[in-house]
């Protein structure tokens, strides 16, 4: 029998990826949500939610009776000072209560929700932190709303037919222009503007973030997971580590990305991206036209304030992926021919020059 997958957050950098992958494969339906609504096509559908609205998620979910699998990728930050930690605990605890709790009384044949944390699940966005970091660590202090949204969905599932699977990757990488929060972008924006005022590429973080390890997790390699992850039956109730499965370090890639934009490269001299890029729109724009680039805005293709986050990390941010591999995920990515890849794309498709 066919099966229903609800993408919860179907636009997001994550959820676009998943709907791609069931899509292409043979038995799924797929109802996509989010507020915005995506083109509809074969066996994918896109309802329009506002998730933080009980009614409307009430009443838009539902009629989704014959849903057998949740993949939830939805996001959405607090606003405020404390944006970041505190304030998002709410707004994210609330979408999944209210999309979960509601396709959980609509579908009585639902089996398995996947519900997508991250690596920030160790704290790894607060300094250095155990490495590899294995699934069972302890938490770091929080606030931190992975820990609410697990807490409550472990509850929730508690004498239910249907588990739970939890996956924590790190820094997706794809191609998907238009979403700029995304490393890929960040270096091949920083790449084009640096070469067009004639310097060479100099890593922009920080010198111990250039030596230290880090890594990755390649969208299309996420979705795989996802998949693994939703049907395996050994998956009920765990969490899983997903990243490409690989280490690297940006100082023996920057060469490498160098020579995907065919200019030359020095020693790092670390600057703020937000403060730098802060003058460069109109360099932008002039570049989109001298080279009849598409035609994305500045803000529209970068965020600089996720580049000054990942290269501000000079300390090793790694994750074993031990666990998925003993259970049965065994696909990875060579994290620096990924780089090359994606970067390589983005100028074959005209988004940067
Ligand atoms: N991106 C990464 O590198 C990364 C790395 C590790 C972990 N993660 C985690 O993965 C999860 C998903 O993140 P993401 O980066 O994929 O997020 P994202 O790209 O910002 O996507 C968020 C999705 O949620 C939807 N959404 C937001 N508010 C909504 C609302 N009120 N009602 C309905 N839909 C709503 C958005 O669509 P609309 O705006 O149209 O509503 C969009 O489809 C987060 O917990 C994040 O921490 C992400």
């Amino acid at each position: 029998m066919a099966r229903t997958a609800v993408v919860v957050g179907a636009l997001g950098v994550i959820g676009r990826y998943i709907v791609e992958r069931l899509a292409a494969a043979p038995d799924w339906n797929v109802v996509g949500l989010s507020r915005r609504t995506g083109p509809p096509r074969e066996r994918v559908r896109y309802v329009s939610v506002d998730l933080l609205d009980p009614e409307d998620a009430a009443a838009k979910l539902a009629g989704l009776r014959d849903v057998t699998h949740v993949f939830y990728c939805a996001f959405q930050a607090g606003g405020g000072e404390a944006a970041g930690y505190a304030a998002n605990v709410a707004p994210n605890l609330d979408m999944l209560v209210n999309s979960v709790g509601a396709i959980d009384r609509a579908a009585p044949r639902l089996e398995r929700v996947v519900l997508v944390t991250g690596t920030k699940y160790y704290g790894s966005h607060l300094g250095p932190f155990r490495t590899p970091a294995r699934e069972d660590d302890p938490r770091h202090l929080g606030p931190n709303y992975y820990f609410d949204q697990i807490d409550w969905l472990t509850a929730f599932q508690r004498g239910r037919r249907w588990t739970w699977t939890e996956l924590r990757p790190q820094t997706l990488c794809g191609f998907a222009p238009g979403t700029p929060m995304s490393i890929v972008p960040v270096i091949a924006v920083y790449a084009s503007i640096s070469k067009a005022l004639g310097l060479p590429l100099r890593f922009p973080g920080k010198p111990g973030a250039y030596r230290a390890l880090y890594q990755a997790t390649e969208s299309a390699h996420m979705a795989n997971a996802a998949l693994w992850a939703a049907t395996e039956a050994r998956c009920a109730n765990q969490a899983y580590n997903i990243t490409n499965g690989d280490y690297f370090r940006w100082c023996t890639l920057w060469p490498r990305v160098a020579e995907v934009f065919d200019m030359p490269w020095a020693e790092p001299q670390t600057i703020s991206l937000v403060a730098h890029m802060a003058d460069k729109a109109p360099l932008w724009e002039a570049l989109v036209k001298r080279h009849g680039l598409q035609p994305y805005r500045f803000d529209e293709v970068v965020a600089w304030p996720f580049g000054d986050y990942v290269f501000g990390c000079d300390w090793d941010v790694m994750s074993s992926v031990t666990k998925s591999r003993l259970h049965g995920f065994h696909d990875v990515v060579d994290s620096e021919e990924m780089f090359v890849r994606l970067l390589s794309r983005f100028r074959a498709e005209r988004i940067v020059p």
